[in-house]
């Protein structure tokens, strides 16, 4: 039986995405024909019953809902549905804690980085944390301007018209309120008015996963009506930009946004002391189910604001504040099947496939096993888990899924095994290529030794290589890449970055054309094409996390990038680089220069000098370079400071901050901070009981001054 011909119900998870994609084209289609060309060719109940099944898959499977669904949007393309607005502030997220010990670190950190002697009062706000969808509302002139999701944190969705309809949301704000402010805050549905939303729509075949989905869907639609309708909440908790500062502390600031009109969750409190914010944690559990809304959890806030400033951020939260979680919710599951993935890495990965199951009202088939080790009790560094037992296929496992991480296998049920199971064998083979696979000293991962040959490793690559916040190439998804990469004719195939460029030559000299293949109009294969001509020039910090080097991700792209400044250079100073050889031997010049920039160490080094040495990356790299340019990442100094864009090095004991403070704040400041001195080196802050490094910046006649020096030097711009 063929998905599309399955009950809801008895679909397996990868037969559910498959029946989304179905549905999603056959939607897209039936509405061009209704909307665009007025020649419907099936009947209006026919065409219900296909988004009822889409909306019933959904809801049984969330966690697939796919970007272009036809739920988000009524009969309209979705990315023409919501127009992009930048965030004037990026919108972060926030660091996640599980046990009282991590909130102990989490103010231990708060006070290092401050400096702060152990006795000096700190306080921090503590509130529950809103499970919903967080929103940032631009008010200009008291009035409000543009309400818009939080997207990728830089730029979201417009959905002004949508909220406009929420009740509490002001349209203005009283006299006093600042020119222009962006109040920040999570829209939510209450669980009482969730249930009887679903009820109301069960009659029409659809229902939402939990208040959540809910609250997303009903907010996410074309028409505001609908929105209306929908019995949508918003508690404001923070703010973003702002024309004038609008209190000194996180509390102040907060019951500001209520003297406004706005709602605010009245279970915020100022704690004085590690006891009181654990003590707030447990009484707000302990409320949890009795609350009207869904709540995943706590958030602790610095409160003095000069204090959240000085503290910033990291490259996705900020350090002054973390979401301490409550603990998983757990279900018991039989395992059926251990299967192993193949990522672009070579990782094999093994994975557990479960009977589905509902954790926290999410439907949970899969659950990653992580390594040989974790499948045998034998965590990684080497003590028994979980008593030593191993995990077999056929056991009665425990799952526990923590928001919105993957699941996980916490246990195993020892009296439900089976009698006559085997320990599972972990393949030292590859199950794509057929290649050895290799488990090197000291890790616990196996690696297929297939590298580029291996067509798992090389489609991830190019899955990885298009991707959104790698080279954003619209139109070109994992299923594209899938059906290119394993397509046999010359003129489509992609089996190397380089490819995906030369495509459209290859086209226009070809027969086969793209157009006439099923799932490619003329009007996407124009649009896919234009993608990718767009994609020639990229940002360098984008293209070097394309290539996916290991341990390159986002953030240390950006470093590298910055530093760099341009592909050549970096080039030239990785196949320079020259990795020490045992104790004693700095590497050289290029070696010591990469490991100087910030936040990049040996291992990144390693694997950047790794990469480069291989002669298929080299080779892929230098096809790629004839179609793509690198743009050179801009000069980091922009912001105007008088160490803008300068490379500095902070050596010996620091007195008025924390080592990291005095990083962060060079790094605001437009600085890049070094680890150590070279004839790169601008500045060299140099505090009591500096060393070896104050003497080769004397020795290469560097600027050398005091932290009090640095102060009266940079004070004007902080
Ligand atoms: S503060 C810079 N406070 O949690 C961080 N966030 O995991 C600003 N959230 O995107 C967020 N309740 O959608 C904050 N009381 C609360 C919250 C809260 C829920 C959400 C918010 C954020 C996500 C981060």
């Amino acid at each position: 039986m063929s998905p599309a011909e399955k009950p809801v119900d008895q679909l397996t998870q990868e037969e559910a995405a498959e029946e989304l994609a179905r549905l999603a084209a056959e939607i897209a289609k039936h509405d061009r024909l209704y909307h665009a060309e007025d020649k419907p060719v099936i009947s209006d109940a026919e065409y219900d019953a296909l988004r009822q099944r889409n909306a019933a898959i959904e809801a049984r499977f969330p966690e697939l809902m796919r970007a272009d669904s036809p739920s988000r949007g009524v009969g309209a393309a979705p990315s023409a549905t919501f127009a992009p607005v930048q965030h004037a502030k990026p919108m972060l997220s926030l660091d996640n804690v599980f046990t009282n010990g991590d909130v102990v670190d989490f103010v231990g950190s708060v006070r290092r980085f401050l400096a702060l002697p152990t006795d000096a009062e700190l306080v921090f706000t503590a509130e529950p944390k809103i499970d919903g969808l967080s929103m940032s509302l631009r008010y200009e002139k008291g009035r409000l301007v543009t309400a818009a999701t939080r997207g990728d944190g830089t730029t979201g969705e417009n959905v002004t018209a949508n909220i406009r309809t929420l009740d509490e949301v002001p349209e203005r704000l009283p006299a006093g309120a600042p020119d222009m402010i962006e109040v920040r805050g999570e829209v939510y549905m209450r669980r009482d008015d969730f249930i009887a939303l679903n009820r109301r729509m069960a009659e029409s075949g659809q229902a939402f996963a939990n208040p959540r989905n809910s609250a997303a869907g009903s907010l996410r639609q074309k028409n505001a009506e609908v929105t209306r309708s929908r019995p949508l909440k918003f508690f404001a908790y923070a703010w973003g930009e702002s024309s004038e500062p609008i209190a000194e502390t996180q509390f102040e600031a907060v019951r500001r946004l209520a003297d406004w009109g706005f709602v605010v969750n009245d279970l915020m409190v100022r704690c004085r002391s590690l006891d009181e914010m654990l003590g707030h944690y447990r009484s707000i559990e302990a409320m949890r189910a009795t609350l009207p809304y869904d709540i995943d959890g706590v958030v602790y806030k610095v409160d003095r604001l000069d204090l959240q400033e000085r503290l910033g951020f990291r490259s996705r939260s900020p350090r002054w504040a973390t979401a301490h979680k409550f603990p998983a919710e757990k279900a018991t599951t039989v395992l059926e099947k251990i299967e192993i993935q193949v990522g672009r890495t070579g990782a094999m990965t093994p994975v557990a496939r479960l009977k589905p199951i509902t954790v926290g009202g999410v439907v949970v088939t899969n659950a990653t096993l992580h390594n040989e080790d974790y499948i045998r009790g034998i965590g990684n560094t080497g003590q028994p888990i979980r008593e030593g037992r191993d995990i077999r296929e056929g056991d009665t496992v425990i799952v526990q899924r923590a928001g919105d991480v993957i699941p996980q296998i916490l246990d195993i049920v020892p009296e439900k095994r089976p009698a006559g199971s085997e320990p599972y064998r972990f393949p030292h083979v590859c199950p794509v290529c057929g290649s050895h696979a290799v488990r090197e000293e000291g890790e616990a991962v196996w690696r297929c030794t297939g590298g580029l040959v291996c067509p798992a490793q090389a489609m991830e690559r190019l899955r990885h290589f298009v991707s959104r916040n790698a080279m954003d190439i619209e139109g070109l998804g994992e299923k594209q890449i899938e059906f290119f990469f394993t397509h046999p004719d010359p003129a489509l195939s992609i089996r190397a970055p380089a490819d995906i460029f030369t495509l459209k030559k290859r086209q226009a000299a070809s027969l086969t054309k793209l157009e006439n293949i099923e799932g490619f109009g003329e009007v996407s294969v124009r649009k896919l094409l234009a993608a990718i001509d767009e994609r020639r020039e990229v940002a360098l910090s984008r293209f070097l996390f394309a290539l996916g080097i290991r341990h390159v991700g986002e953030t240390n792209a950006k470093r590298l990038a910055r530093h760099f400044v341009s592909f050549g250079k970096l080039r030239e100073a990785v196949e320079r680089a020259r990795s020490p050889k045992g104790k004693g031997d700095p590497g050289n010049e290029e070696w010591r220069e990469i490991v100087g920039v910030n936040g990049i160490g040996d291992v990144v080094a390693e694997a950047l000098v790794d990469f480069f040495a291989e002669h298929h990356n080299r080779d892929a790299l230098d096809s790629l370079l004839t179609e793509v340019s690198p743009v050179d990442e801009e000069e980091v100094g922009e912001v105007s400071s008088p160490v803008a864009g300068k490379t500095v090095v902070f050596t010996g004991a620091l007195e008025r901050m924390s080592r990291d403070e005095a990083k962060a704040m060079a790094e605001r400041l437009g600085a890049k901070v070094a680890g150590s001195v070279s004839k790169k080196t601008d500045l060299v802050v140099a505090g009591p009981g500096a060393g070896s490094k104050l003497k080769q910046a004397t020795d290469l006649g560097i600027e050398v001054i005091d932290e009090n020096a640095w102060f009266e030097r940079v004070g004007a711009s902080l």
